[in-house]
C-alpha cells in the first residue's frame, strides 16, 4: 500500500486550463487517436508532410525505380515523414525500426491491364491496426466507370476508421480521358471530404489550385504524377504549398530522379522550410554533387 499523498498545492489557479485547437484544417472534432495518427503523418511544427509514395506495384507491378525497394527506397526513408505503400511491401521490405507514419494502400483489384476504377477494399482494418498504420489510402474515381463503387469503398473505410481511430486518405484518381482542371478537382476533393475522408490527395493544376484547396474542408496533399525535370517538380510543389496544400505525396519524381536522396531533401526544403523553387533546386544540385563525391570515395576504397 503506497503511503498517503500529502495534499498538493500546485493548482495554478491564476492560469486557465489550456485547451489547444488541433493544427490541421477541419480536424478539430476528431478523436484523440485519430489526431495522434495524423500527427505521425503531418509534422505538427509546420503542419505539413512529405509522403513518399511507393505503392505503384499494387496495380502495375515492379515500376521503374521500385524493382528493389530494399536497395533504392530504404535509404530514402529517413527523409520521409510518411511512407505510402502496400502491406506486402511493408511486411517484406520495410524495417520495423522506421518510426514515421505508415499509410497503407487499402483499395485494389484491377491491374493496369483492366479498368482501374473497378477496385474493392483490399485491407482489413484489423490488419491495418496490427501493422500500426497511421492512415489508410483509398482510390476514388469520380467520373470513372465504377465511380459509385469506389466512393462506397471510401465510405466503408471511413466508417471502419471511425470505429478504430484510423484516418482515411482519399486519393482522387483521374481516368485517361478526363479533363484535369480545377473544376474537376474541386468536385472530386469536395465529394471525398463531404463523405468523410480525413484528408485528400489530388493533382496540382496551374489554374485555380487555390480554389481546390479552399473548397476542400480537410487537408490536401499534392500528388506527384509522372516524372518531370527536378526544377519543374520543385516548382509544382512550391506552388501547391503556397496555394494551400498541406504537403506532397510524391513517388516517381523522387525515386526516378537520378539523385533521389538529394531530391527528397530538396522537396522537404520546399514543404517544410518554404524554399523557393530555385533555392530548392540549388540545394538539390549541391546534395547531388556531394553524393557523387562520396560515392567515388567509397568505390576508390574498395
Ligand atoms: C495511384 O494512383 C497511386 O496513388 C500511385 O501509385 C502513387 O501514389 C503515385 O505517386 P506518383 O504519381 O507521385 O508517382
Amino acid at each position: 500500500m503506497p503511503e498517503a499523498d500529502k495534499e498538493g498545492k500546485n493548482y495554478f489557479l491564476d492560469q486557465p486550463v489550456t485547451t489547444e485547437g488541433f493544427f490541421l484544417k477541419g480536424s478539430n472534432s476528431l478523436d484523440w487517436g485519430m489526431k495522434n495518427r495524423l500527427s505521425k503523418i503531418f509534422n505538427p511544427a509546420t503542419g505539413r508532410t512529405v509522403m513518399l509514395a511507393i505503392d505503384h506495384g499494387y496495380f502495375q507491378g515492379p515500376t521503374t525505380g521500385l524493382e528493389r525497394i530494399d536497395v533504392t527506397i530504404v535509404p530514402l526513408m529517413p527523409y520521409a515523414d510518411t511512407l505510402m505503400l502496400t502491406r506486402g511491401i511493408l511486411r517484406t521490405t520495410i524495417p520495423p525500426t522506421y518510426t514515421g507514419g505508415i499509410v497503407i494502400r487499402a483499395s485494389g483489384g484491377p491491374s493496369i491491364l483492366k479498368d482501374l476504377s473497378n477496385e474493392q477494399i483490399a485491407v482489413d482494418m484489423e490488419d491495418a491496426l496490427r501493422l500500426n498504420a497511421a492512415a489508410l489510402a483509398v482510390q476514388v474515381f469520380i467520373g470513372g466507370t465504377f465511380e459509385t463503387q469506389s466512393v462506397h469503398n471510401m465510405t466503408r473505410l471511413v466508417d471502419m476508421g471511425a470505429r478504430f481511430g484510423m484516418p482515411i486518405l482519399a486519393v482522387t484518381a483521374v481516368g485517361k480521358d478526363m479533363v484535369r482542371d480545377a473544376r474537376y478537382f474541386r468536385l472530386a476533393c469536395r465529394i471525398c471530404a463531404e463523405l468523410g475522408a480525413q484528408y485528400v490527395k489530388t493533382y496540382y493544376v496551374e489554374e485555380g489550385f487555390e480554389t481546390v484547396a479552399a473548397s476542400c474542408p480537410v487537408p490536401l496533399v499534392m500528388a506527384g504524377g509522372k516524372k518531370i525535370p527536378e526544377l519543374d517538380a520543385l516548382t509544382m510543389s512550391y506552388r501547391a504549398i503556397q496555394e494551400g496544400a498541406a504537403g506532397v505525396d510524391m513517388g516517381r519524381n523522387i525515386f526516378q530522379s537520378d539523385a533521389p536522396i538529394a531530391m527528397i531533401q530538396a522537396v522537404r526544403g520546399v514543404v517544410h522550410d518554404n524554399l523557393k523553387p530555385k533555392q530548392a533546386y540549388e540545394l538539390f544540385l549541391e546534395l547531388r554533387q556531394a553524393g557523387e563525391k562520396s560515392a567515388k570515395k567509397r568505390s576508390a576504397k574498395k
